[in-house]
């Protein structure tokens, strides 16, 4: 298994090209599912899971084709022949859920097995069940599969999310694309993927509208037609690298990156003491000397500060003078990256769903293991700023989610490498 070797190294300075966003791929890639004709998506990340993604819809008997180094994935569902995303490969990724409301919306049935377990907290997939239920599906679980049917097609209705869960919103409102009537999602996910993805739908025929706000109104069409899309940008991606000159000191400009995509975190960046500045091509982030400021930070679903930067955030306020307050609310077992960052000398007190982080002048470089895949990436943030060598194992999570992650921080004059393992 691969090792990241990072030592670090002082301020850092340069450009990094910020990649498409693996959550919207991984959502854009099943709305194929949704047509008979070609989906195409542009600015695709090159990653693990959208391998995985790629995968299961072949399995499904769409095909797939990735394009241009990965880069363009080329899709056509014109031939569907498995309605059963089995479980070898749903446990693989939780997101492979969502090829269950575009087959059950085309095909009028769909066999997907529960993702099971995740290292993140429980996950389960109740508001999923309850929003296709809601359109007039049969949903049963048998031998850890769910089996969804339509016999009479789908029907739109209002659908009343208790919380709002991103997958689910995907989920239901791509199912409602091709359901008979009007359906309204109330209490729907607002993030950046949702308006992507309904962007695409669009794009593909549907009507929908309301997307971006927490009440989403899609009227059925009987068909959707084919469609090229880009990818929006990855805004954890950004995030994450706006943070290697937070800690490291420096500054780097994220091509590709958007303000809106990260207001609440780069206004929690503010705060700390770090610049962000718009250019005409991204986002500039400038630490130039001062110290970092401790700040307190609650994770929201959108447009709040985002449960994916939380880790990577710890890393940099456990460099902060002062004790800052970390409160997870989206997921609760999210904080397994705290004790690998005390084996860096972190001073980290966690209860329940908050984190008490105290800095300290110098983090020490250590032995560390990604327990998951924001984890890995807060530990390579905190080896930046470390004394020392941090190395960092079990990085299949990283490349899960983070494409060449070693050359993007090397061309910005990091000291990293990957140990082939
Ligand atoms: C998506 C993202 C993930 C991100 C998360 C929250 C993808 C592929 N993944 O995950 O990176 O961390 O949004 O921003 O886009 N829940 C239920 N019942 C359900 C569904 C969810 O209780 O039926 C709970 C979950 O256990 C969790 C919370 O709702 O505590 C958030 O989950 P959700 O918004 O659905 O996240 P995902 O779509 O799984």
């Amino acid at each position: 298994m691969d090792s990241i070797l990072v030592t670090g190294n002082g301020p850092l300075s340069g450009q990094i090209p910020i990649a498409g966003a693996k959550n919207a791929c991984l959502t854009l890639m099943p709305a194929t599912l949704l047509s008979e004709e070609p989906l195409t998506l542009t600015n695709a990340p090159r990653l693990s899971d959208i391998r995985t993604m790629t995968a299961l819809l072949q399995s499904l008997g769409a095909e797939v084709t990735s394009l241009q180094n990965g880069q363009v994935l080329a899709m056509s569902s014109h031939d569907l022949n498995n309605h059963v995303a089995d479980y070898d490969i749903v446990r693989k990724m939780r997101a492979s859920n969502l090829v269950l409301g575009p087959m059950l919306a085309r095909l009028g049935h769909a066999v997907v097995s529960l993702p099971g377990g995740c290292a993140i907290g429980a996950r389960p997939m109740d508001l999923h069940i309850h929003g296709l239920e809601a359109l007039g599906a049969e949903i049963e679980l048998r031998d850890g599969y769910l089996h969804a049917k339509a016999p009479r097609g789908l029907k739109g209705a209002v659908v009343d999310f208790s919380f709002a869960s991103v997958g689910a919103t995907e989920n239901v409102m791509m199912a409602a694309t091709l359901a008979k009537g009007t359906t309204v999602l109330k209490n729907a996910a607002r993030e950046p993927e949702i308006v992507d993805l309904a962007t695409c739908l669009r794009k593909m025929g549907a009507r929908i509208e309301g997307d971006g706000t927490s009440v989403i109104t899609i009227e059925g069409v009987d068909r959707l037609n084919g469609a090229t899309h880009p990818v929006v940008t990855d805004r954890i991606e950004l995030g994450t690298y706006m943070l290697a000159p937070a800690i490291a000191g420096g500054e780097v400009e994220c091509l590709g990156g958007r303000l809106d995509l990260v207001a609440s975190f780069a206004a929690k960046l503010e705060q700390a003491g770090v610049t962000v500045t718009e250019t005409g091509q991204g986002l500039k982030v400038t630490r130039k000397g001062g110290p970092i400021r401790a700040v307190d930070v609650t994770t929201e679903p959108f447009p709040g500060f985002p449960t994916d930067l939380q880790a990577q955030m710890m890393a940099l306020l456990a460099t902060a003078e002062g004790t800052s307050v970390l409160e997870e609310r989206i997921f609760e077992n999210r904080f397994m990256h705290a004790p690998e960052l005390m084996r860096m000398g972190a001073r980290i007190d966690v209860q329940g769903g908050t984190a008490r982080v105290t800095g300290v002048e110098q983090l020490k470089g250590a032995p560390v293991m990604a327990t998951d895949l924001r984890a890995s990436v807060s530990l390579i943030l905190a080896g930046l700023a470390a004394e020392g060598e941090t190395v960092v194992s079990r990085v299949y999570h990283l490349d899960r989610g983070y494409e060449h992650v070693e050359t993007k921080l090397q061309a910005v004059g990091a000291k990293i490498e990957r140990i082939r393992g």
